[in-house]
């Protein structure tokens, strides 16, 4: 009988042993995360959630699908059997405000309410949590140009990714629509203003469509200095600190004190780099997301339609300190914008032209 219960309580002793050892390599695994996060290849994506730890402190992460998807599809993913409704109530608001140019927006929009596990949901994918009293207002801003393929895949990984945090956001798609070289600094501009007429967002986040967030504890809010959300790539794993592109996010008033974003840069690549030097000469210390929850994968492009920049941008950047007053928010001037309300974000298309302070 003795002999029998040294040898149950040597077993217990054993399985004790074994699953200490097992959590100690399981948490070993987890602080290891980033060398494997740098290693994922593109043809392993289909290997997806499996190869990562399981969820723990609100540590989540996914590689996204990115495989070619409608926002009408999207919809049907997040609204599940509530999507007659929200149909209807999307489709409402765009023929009243099409009737009725002096309808009060903000006051059309809640009319139109719906509640929505635990959120308040208001037509356009403006999204309130119901249960915090004041919760981060986060408005996306994202520039857009034929990237019609990659809105779909976007709006899979940010919406439910955005809910998760619980925040209060809208994301506005801000369309170009003309044949001018693409304006990402302009159309954020046109962005910001047009985004203050559906809520007085805490935060405005710049928001390039090709990239998306890998760790859910990546927190879309701002903080008191601007952020850079993004700290690396898979082909970059850690962005030189000069680097403020891709995912930024400002305060509202950070935002206004740097005169928002720069008017001047037609075509791609630069204004980002002006960006920078807007912060920096207000004296704000960027902050960025620290590596690897600013780990961001990026959508593989169909094709390179965005045409090269048609000014030697790196003068125009010795310049951009002389520009910050003269050049952004204050001089900004757009044709009144078609607005049209989706289940998932507002689109705006703006036919923005060449203003006088061009240079
Ligand atoms: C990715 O999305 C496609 C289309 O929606 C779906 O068929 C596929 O199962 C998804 N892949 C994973 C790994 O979830
Ligand atoms: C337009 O909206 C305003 C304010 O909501 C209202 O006073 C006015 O009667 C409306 N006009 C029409 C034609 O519906
Ligand atoms: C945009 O404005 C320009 C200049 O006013 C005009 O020539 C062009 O046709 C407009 N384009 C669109 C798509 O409205
Ligand atoms: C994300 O979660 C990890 C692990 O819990 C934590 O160490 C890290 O500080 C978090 N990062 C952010 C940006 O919240």
């Amino acid at each position: 009988m003795t002999w029998n219960r040294l040898h149950y309580l040597l077993l217990g002793g054993l399985i004790i042993l074994f699953f200490t050892v097992r959590m100690y390599f399981h948490e070993k695994s987890i602080t290891k995360l980033p060398g494997r996060i740098s290693m994922v290849k593109k043809n392993q994506r289909s290997l997806s959630v499996e190869c990562y730890p399981t969820p723990r402190n609100m540590l989540d992460a996914r590689e996204p699908n990115m495989t070619v998807i409608s926002p009408q599809e999207v919809e049907h993913i997040v609204f599940v059997s509530n999507i007659h409704k929200v149909k209807s109530v999307v489709s409402h608001i765009n023929n009243e405000l099409n009737m009725n140019e002096t309808t009060k927006l903000r006051e059309t929009l809640n009319k139109f309410a719906i509640d929505f596990n635990g959120f308040v949901y208001l037509p356009g994918g403006h999204w309130k949590p119901k249960k915090y009293d004041d919760p981060s207002r986060v408005a996306l801003i994202i520039p857009f140009r034929n990237r019609e393929q990659m809105l779909g895949i976007f709006l899979r990984r940010m919406v439910p990714f955005l809910l998760r945090q619980r925040l209060q956001f809208a994301i506005f798609v801000v369309e170009q629509a003309n044949n001018l070289k693409f304006n990402r600094g302009m159309l954020a501009n046109v962005g910001f203003k047009e985004s203050l007429r559906f809520e007085d967002w805490d935060c405005i986040i710049l928001h390039d469509i090709d990239f998306l967030p890998r760790y859910n504890n990546n927190s879309y809010t701002c903080k008191n200095m601007p952020r850079h959300l993004m700290s690396g790539i898979e082909k970059r794993p850690k962005l030189y600190f000069q680097e403020f592109n891709g995912v930024t996010g400002f305060s509202r008033q950070q935002f206004v004190m740097m005169n928002g974003a720069p008017n001047r840069y037609w075509g791609w690549g630069g204004e980002d780099h002006d960006l920078r030097t807007r912060a920096e000469e207000i004296g704000f210390n960027i902050f960025r997301t620290e590596w690897p929850y600013g780990y961001y994968d990026h959508t593989p492009h169909q094709r390179r339609s965005y045409p090269e920049v048609e000014h030697k941008w790196k003068e125009f950047n010795q310049k951009a300190k002389q520009y910050i007053s003269k050049d952004g928010l204050s001089n900004l001037n757009y044709p009144k914008p078609e607005i049209k309300f989706h289940s998932l974000y507002i689109h705006i298309k703006v036919n923005i032209s060449k203003l006088p302070e061009d240079i």
